[in-house]
């Protein structure tokens, strides 16, 4: 059972959602507090603070906002962007003395390891993980590469690992060769893993690999495999992973796997005329449903050239949804599913964390430092660098 430190007063549950940056969970990579006192979230100057905090800081603070991340937020960032634009924009601002990153940790992580060891990256709520990136844990990407060296298969596999996972596994792929890839260029990073190995090992996420193996790449879904890291040898025979192009790891994003067929069904019957339009994190058959797939940027830049009075479907995060709906008030933009689909962990980043991790900087202090290990930020790096530099 995992054991919380908590406010006293408040009662340990391991289901409880832990107090935004007020308490710790010690077994969670990302369970630290934030010392010193948050600003309450009903404190009316907090927008006044963050803009005084930000003019203080001038150049020397570089704010990048996650598409998915509260309105709040993203009124503060310098460049909102998916992950490839914000990796992109991190490595691209070597002048920036703090890179306050408005998303989750891998993508601090990721950040720390393309900036400078001058430039610190700050996450405002270190409790702002990714459920997806902790699917794949370090031991259980090695134990992985280890069956299929029993297997016989490991010289013919390239690791292509998603954006989403820790430093480790990017180390991981960098050491063994591979490349990072994001949602908008999984297809690109397939194509270049193909004409260097025969087989791809595809991490954390199932979906976004089989998607573009199979839509883009003109593989089989027999082609692929599903390796589960909680069952001996991944619960696939060798002779499995022999035959396999491409071996999948059984990892999902929990926002975009709630949709399903039904809601896209459904929003058919209510929306008159609705293009449905998917994140590639969703599930094979709901990306086979919808009517176009892309990646966050794809989405607005889709939204953005759409006709006036044309209907919209859109299954990705809630921030984004409701975003791309006020940005587009002459045409119809809904929500894929009738229930409310925020990511919890993007949402940790709110104008209370944001505030405080703005004053501290203007303190002096450097609050919720992200930092990855130099030897392991190496060989993350050489396999970022192979995804910032796919034709
Ligand atoms: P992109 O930013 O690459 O679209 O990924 C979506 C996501 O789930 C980020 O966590
Ligand atoms: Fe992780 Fe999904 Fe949230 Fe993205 S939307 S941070 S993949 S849980």
């Amino acid at each position: 059972m995992t054991e919380l430190e908590l406010m006293p007063g408040v009662e340990a549950s391991p289901l409880a959602l832990l107090l935004l940056g007020r308490q710790r969970d010690p077994d969670s990579e990302r369970g630290v507090d934030c010392p010193g006192d948050l600003p309450p979230a009903s404190d009316p100057t907090l927008v006044a603070r963050a803009r005084a905090a930000k003019d203080a800081l001038g150049d020397r603070v570089f704010v990048l906002g996650h598409h998915y991340q509260r309105d709040e937020v993203i009124a503060f960032a310098d460049v909102t962007g998916d992950s490839f634009k914000l990796a992109q924009q991190a490595a691209a601002r070597p002048e920036a003395e703090f890179v306050v990153f408005c998303g989750v940790h891998f993508m601090a992580e990721s950040a720390d390891v393309l900036t400078g060891p001058d430039q610190a990256v700050v996450l405002p709520d270190l409790a702002a993980g990714c459920s997806m990136a902790d699917m794949a844990t370090f031991e259980q990407v090695e134990e992985c590469w280890d069956v299929l060296v029993e297997a016989g298969v490991a010289d013919d596999v390239v690791p292509v690992s998603y954006m989403n996972s820790s430093a480790a596994i990017k180390a991981f792929t960098g050491r063994h060769g591979g490349t990072i890839c994001t949602s908008s260029n999984a297809a690109r990073a397939l194509t270049w893993a193909y004409g260097k190995g025969e087989k791809v090992l595809f991490l954390p996420d199932q979906h976004l690999g089989r998607n573009t193996a199979v839509r883009e790449m003109g593989l089989t879904l027999d082609d692929c495999v599903l390796y589960d890291p909680h069952k001996p040898g991944g619960g696939l025979t060798a002779q499995q992973l022999r035959d396999a192009r491409m071996i999948l790891w059984k990892g999902h994003c929990s926002v975009h796997g709630r949709f399903t067929v039904d809601s896209v069904r459904e929003v058919r019957e209510r929306v008159p005329g609705v293009t449905v339009l998917v994140h590639p994190e969703c599930r094979h058959e709901v990306v086979e449903a919808a009517d176009l797939v892309g990646s966050t940027e794809f989405i607005i830049k889709a939204l953005e050239a759409a006709p006036a009075g044309s209907a919209w479907a859109i299954g990705t995060e809630l921030n984004l949804v409701r975003r791309l709906a006020q940005a587009h008030p002459d045409k119809t933009v809904v929500f894929l599913d009738r229930t409310v689909c925020f990511c919890s962990t993007m949402n940790r980043i709110d104008l209370p964390h944001l505030v405080w991790a703005l004053e501290e900087l203007v303190a002096g202090r450097v609050p919720n430092r992200i930092v990855v290990d130099p030897v392991e930020a190496a060989q993350a790096r050489a396999a970022l660098d192979q995804m910032l530099a796919l034709p």
